[in-house]
């Protein structure tokens, strides 16, 4: 009985210690990360800068291989070692870029927590999953084993999962299971920033709802800052207060999510709007789904201008030469030459036929 109370008190202690750490501020600047290949520096990310104010979502999209892992794995200390990191990201105002051993030790599950693509990468297979939320917790916080359980559980509950099943191995969980399982780990020490990197791409899509809607809800709760690395245009419109929108390794656009997403300044931007077409409006033509014609220039020998004007359909000689400036407008910003132009455009990225021809019009 007094073990109980013992156990009862220092959860409550442990759990008034968690909910009082503040959400996390983030400033990413000047970030690149090249991969050494045998044929030569491949050029992932670049330049890349992005703010998460605390207590934000930010919303990181674009088409597969862009970047958008490679930045979540650098801010965690997860990339392999034949990667090259530049740039500052600093985590409430300390650079966690190129941090060591005993510094990533502090961040990991503490201060940034990851909820992957795939789930059971983040998961050790050998262990219970009650045991490695457990271990994750007493790696950073003074609690008893039967503390740390207590609070799992409590996890284990927030996310929808029966407690009894902490015991239970990773392979004994399907898809859906073990991807709560993962939110849970990542929500155990209430760390102030979330990442969360395709959180549901693996599931079945009732499924994917679910999960996101659970995540939306915990976000509300806990007001915790999140990174959410998405495909889906629909779940950043519901979820982010902001949004990144990366092309090839670099910043095409980005602001607040409304902005970005009603009055896309990027030609690259409108064009994924039309491949993801809004839910039909009563009494308003379908919307055609127009996809972007042409393929991701080769990072390894970059182009000398823009990255996107192989495939704009506004592109210029000086697009192709020049590379675009990040024009400020407001609290938007977009990398073009032409954000002056960025009406007109959106008139006419709207029609299939401009993505179609893809001739120089600007
Ligand atoms: N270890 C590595 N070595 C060399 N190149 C890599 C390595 N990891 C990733 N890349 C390359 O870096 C680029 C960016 O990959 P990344 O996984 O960050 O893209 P992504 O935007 O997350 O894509 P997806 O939406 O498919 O998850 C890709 O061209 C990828 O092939
Ligand atoms: S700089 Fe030129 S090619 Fe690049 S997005 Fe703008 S208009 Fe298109
Ligand atoms: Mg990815």
């Amino acid at each position: 009985m007094a073990t109980m109370t013992r156990t009862g008190d220092e959860l409550s202690a442990l759990n008034r210690r968690l909910a009082a750490k503040p959400a996390a501020h983030l400033k990413v600047e000047g970030l690149s990360i090249g991969y050494s290949t045998l044929r030569g520096r491949f050029r992932a990310v670049e330049d890349v800068a992005f703010e998460v104010p605390a207590g934000t979502n930010l919303g990181l999209v674009g088409e597969s291989g862009c970047g958008k892992s490679t930045v979540v794995k650098a801010l965690m200390g997860l990339q392999p070692a034949s990667a090259h990191v530049t740039g500052t990201a600093l985590l409430d105002g300390q650079n966690v870029l190129g941090l060591d051993d005993h510094g990533l030790r502090d961040v990991r599950w503490n201060r940034i927590a990851l909820i992957t693509q795939s789930a059971m990468n983040a998961l050790d297979p050998v262990y219970c999953i009650g045991d490695q939320i457990t271990e994750a917790i007493r790696a950073h916080e003074p609690v008893s084993r039967a503390t740390a359980w207590a609070r799992a559980e409590e996890m284990f509950a927030l996310v929808g999962l029966p407690t009894a099943r902490l015991r239970e191995f990773p392979h004994q969980f399907s898809g859906g299971m073990r991807q709560r399982a993962v939110i849970a780990m990542a929500l155990a020490l209430n760390a102030g920033l979330l990442l969360a990197d395709e959180p549901t791409t693996a599931l079945d899509p009732i499924m994917q709802s679910q999960i996101m809607a659970r995540i939306r809800g915990i976000h509300a709760h806990m007001r915790r800052s999140m990174i959410l690395v998405t495909h889906d245009i629909a779940v950043v419109a519901e979820t982010c207060e902001n949004t990144v929108v990366m092309y090839a390794g670099k910043v095409a656009e980005s602001g607040p999510t409304t902005a970005v997403l009603d009055r896309p300044l990027h030609p690259y931007t409108m064009g994924l709007q039309n491949a993801f077409p809004r839910l039909p409006v009563p009494g308003q033509p379908r919307q055609p789904l127009i996809s972007i014609p042409g393929v991701v220039p080769n990072l390894l020998l970059p182009p000398p201008g823009c990255r996107f004007a192989s495939r704009c359909p506004f592109a210029t000689d000086l697009c192709r030469n020049v590379v675009p400036p990040v024009v400020q407008m407001g609290a938007q910003s977009a990398a073009c030459h032409f954000t002056h132009r960025a009406e007109e455009f959106r008139a006419a990225a709207a029609q299939p036929e401009t993505w179609r021809s893809l001739k120089g019009s600007a």
